[in-house]
């Protein structure tokens, strides 16, 4: 068994942004001593929980809409073998760079992809890389082992998805908001690919030794209709998305057009998911309404802001119903969260989630705040005067809820 949760701090697969902090988790744990649980994040980003649950011994799953969360997460808590990868990563890389020699600029883009995702690719990615990243993609796409191939398309996505610079043409991927800064990017996928694989096995606490530890189960889904069966978890740990905080999708579609995804369908699946700014109707339960409006001063918000408000009260309903249905009595419910702020209106997102969960039969168990280091923050921060000073104050902190349902 892992021993030490600096293992999982030091190292991980892939940028995430707004991860949440492995000691949650671990010292979350250590309160059920030695019995193995089974535990669910139904939110699972890049698979935190799920990393230190199973690292202790305990089943864990996890659950996400955005497949890339699902890759780097699979990947994070996943078994592999280093020489096999790494051995898997040159064949694909010579494979790729026989491909790229017969792409044309016109036949350098991601496998079938249509005229709107063929105009994205263009304007992210440079020739030279089109061509690189096409003959990697196709290549690792033929890769037959399911397992190898998750870990190749980690190695294939933190090339683009990058803190500083990569191989696309954007600065800042890794933080959600890329922006085009130059016409040819400074690497090229076929110089770092494999040192790509090479960070990946470091990253994995799993790797190099046989491990015990029951394999995590990640699927693709949503959170507020989960496939499981009532009363199955010991325990949930989660950090849901703030309302109007990080666009997960808006950064990680540079990856994602290379996996067979078109730009239409990721745009679907960003206008959908929790947190995005779409509007939503007041709903006639008045549970939802009493939510909202116990979250800040609501009255001062203008007519579409409030319609997002409404719109985040009404999806993370559904969650907590979902969570409610899926824990067992006698079960903790661990929410991590923040507080926003739109047009300048403080949002208390955890008493949002606190307010909803209660009605779906959880009770508040514990409540305790934690300084957010702002490498953590899930915003930009409000200005340094005046009324943004106070709210910098308090989004500096974040809210950790423990819910239980009445055994
Ligand atoms: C704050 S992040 C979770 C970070 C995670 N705890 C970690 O440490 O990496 C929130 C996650 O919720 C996911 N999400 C948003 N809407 C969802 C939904 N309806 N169902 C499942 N996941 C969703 C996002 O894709 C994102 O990965």
């Amino acid at each position: 068994m892992i021993s030490s949760i600096k293992t999982i701090c030091k190292h991980t697969v892939h940028p995430f942004p707004a991860r949440m902090a492995p000691t949650i988790v671990w010292d979350s744990l250590k309160k059920y001593g030695r019995k193995q649980l089974t535990i669910l994040d139904p939110m699972a980003g890049s698979g935190t929980t799920l990393v230190v649950a199973r690292s202790k011994g305990h089943i864990a799953y996890g659950v996400d809409r955005d497949p890339l969360a699902v890759i780097i997460a699979r990947t994070w808590c996943g078994d592999v073998n280093k020489e096999k990868l790494l051995s898997k990563a040159t064949e694909v890389l010579e494979r790729a760079q026989k491909t790229a020699k017969v792409l044309t600029s016109k036949s350098a883009y991601p496998c079938c992809a249509d005229d709107e995702t063929k105009n994205f690719v263009r304007y992210w990615f440079d020739l030279r890389n089109r061509k690189q990243l096409a003959g990697l993609s196709k290549h690792i796409s033929l890769v037959r082992d399911q397992n190898l191939r998750i870990f190749l398309w980690t190695a294939f996505s933190r090339m683009i998805i990058t803190k500083k610079y990569g191989v696309s043409l954007a600065m800042d991927v890794s933080h959600s908001r890329p922006h085009r800064v130059c016409n040819k990017a400074p690497v090229t996928a076929f110089e770092i690919f494999i040192k790509a694989a090479e960070k990946i096995v470091k990253g994995n606490p799993f790797s190099g030794v046989k491990h015990k530890q029951p394999k995590a189960k990640i699927v693709c889904g949503d959170s507020r209709k989960l496939d499981y069966k009532d009363n199955f978890f010991d325990l949930v740990i989660t950090s849901p998305p703030y309302l109007n905080a990080i666009d997960y999708l808006r950064g990680h579609r540079l990856s994602l057009v290379w996996m067979k995804n078109s730009i239409v369908k990721l745009r679907k699946l960003r206008a959908t998911n929790i947190g995005a700014e779409s509007k939503g109707v007041a709903p006639e339960e008045s549970h939802i309404m009493n939510a909202v409006e116990e979250a800040g001063d609501v009255e001062s918000l203008p007519n579409r802001e409030r319609g997002f408000l409404i719109r985040y009260a009404l999806d993370m309903d559904s969650v907590c119903c979902e969570i409610a249905r899926v824990i067992k009595p006698g079960g903790n419910v661990i929410f991590v969260t923040g507080d926003s702020t739109l047009k300048g209106v403080f949002i208390k997102n955890s008493q949002v989630i606190k307010r909803l969960s209660e009605h779906h039969g959880l009770e508040l168990a514990t409540m305790e705040e934690r300084d957010l280091p702002d490498k953590h923050r899930y915003l930009p921060p409000p200005s340094n005067t005046g009324a943004g000073k106070q709210l910098q104050v308090r989004m500096h902190k974040e809210v950790i809820l423990t819910m239980r349902k009445a055994s």
